[in-house]
């Protein structure tokens, strides 16, 4: 069974997940947190696991405080190793000197590649594209799930389309629902949608949302982003409030998606906080992620930051 919302059986289609109409959601962030921060982080900069912010509330964005503090503290160099060993959650506890992680920190399960795109644990972001830079999943589908959006959009690579088929059926027997807001986007639509918000933001701004072209999960067919039906609040951060995001963010790893740009750890993954916007890297090591309380997947697998481009 297939859901679609061309008749509007599902609410009003959100906005655009990276078009320059999340306005208000950019002011916020532009406002709240600032361009400077999110500079200030070199990519020489490391962090502390100690900094993540497991299960700590997520703040309203451009209120109070606008100083990130996760990420903030520096350390040895994590290494970036093409083979994916996962960080230990006890690296949190003990100095630098003494971080080595030891094997049975490893996420269960067998280990997969972090660069190649058609692994379920490739680390896309500011440092890391896509290579190549056009590649193009091999298996995309059509997931039967509540879909708020058409075309490429519609589509996930089979895995995930799986996964989100499970997840959303597991949310809806729970009075949830959730719909497909924007999945696979190519390398030319992603040029599109950069350049609309460039031209919009400006380059600094548009870099706190949108991923250049050759840099975004979307075009991986790993990573969707998820709305609830009815329109409000989509692609903005009090989507957090909404049961949707909410449902995803408690159970999501359940079925093998992590909320991959928590709220206040974009000197480590680049962007603001996107409570809509989840990837897939399997149950293990998503469960495996949650219960440490760890945030990011830089941080997971041991991967330096990612806060600007190089
Ligand atoms: N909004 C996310 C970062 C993307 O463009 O892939
Ligand atoms: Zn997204």
């Amino acid at each position: 069974m297939c859901y679609d919302n061309a008749d509007g059986a599902f609410g009003r289609q959100p906005a655009s997940p990276d078009s320059p109409s999340r306005r208000a959601f950019s002011r916020l962030l532009l406002a709240g947190t600032g361009l400077a921060a999110l500079s200030a982080c070199t990519p020489a900069q490391s962090f502390t696991p100690s900094g993540t912010p497991g299960p700590t509330p997520d703040p309203t964005p451009g209120m109070g405080s606008a100083t990130p503090t996760a990420a903030a503290a520096a350390s040895s160099p994590p290494a970036s190793s093409p083979s994916a060993t996962p960080a230990p959650a006890a690296a949190a506890a003990v100095p630098p000197s003494a971080a080595a992680p030891p094997p049975s920190a490893a996420a269960p399960g067998p280990q997969h590649s972090l660069t190649d795109p058609t692994s379920a644990w490739v680390i896309v972001n500011k440092h890391r594209p896509l290579a190549p830079a056009t590649f193009v999943p091999p298996d995309l589908v059509r997931p039967a799930v509540r879909l708020a959006t058409s075309g490429e959009a519609a589509l996930l690579n089979s895995t995930t389309a799986a996964a989100a088929e499970k997840m959303f059926a597991a949310a809806a027997a729970e009075g949830v629902i959730i719909t497909l807001a924007s999945g696979y986007r190519s390398f030319a639509t992603q040029t599109a949608t950069y350049g609309s918000w460039v031209r919009a933001q400006g380059q600094a701004g548009a870099d706190t949302a949108s991923a250049r072209p050759g840099y975004s999960e979307h075009q991986t067919g790993w990573a969707f982003d998820i709305g609830d039906g009815s329109g409000a609040d989509a692609f903005t951060p009090q989507f957090k409030d909404r049961p949707a995001a909410i449902w995803a963010k408690a159970n999501a790893h359940r079925f093998g998606f992590v909320v991959r740009y928590p709220w206040m750890l974009h000197e480590i993954t680049g962007y603001f906080y996107e409570p809509w916007h989840l990837r897939y890297i399997g149950t293990a090591a998503a469960t495996d992620m949650s219960a440490r309380g760890i945030g990011t997947l830089e941080q997971y697998f041991g991967l330096e930051p990612a806060p600007a481009y190089l």
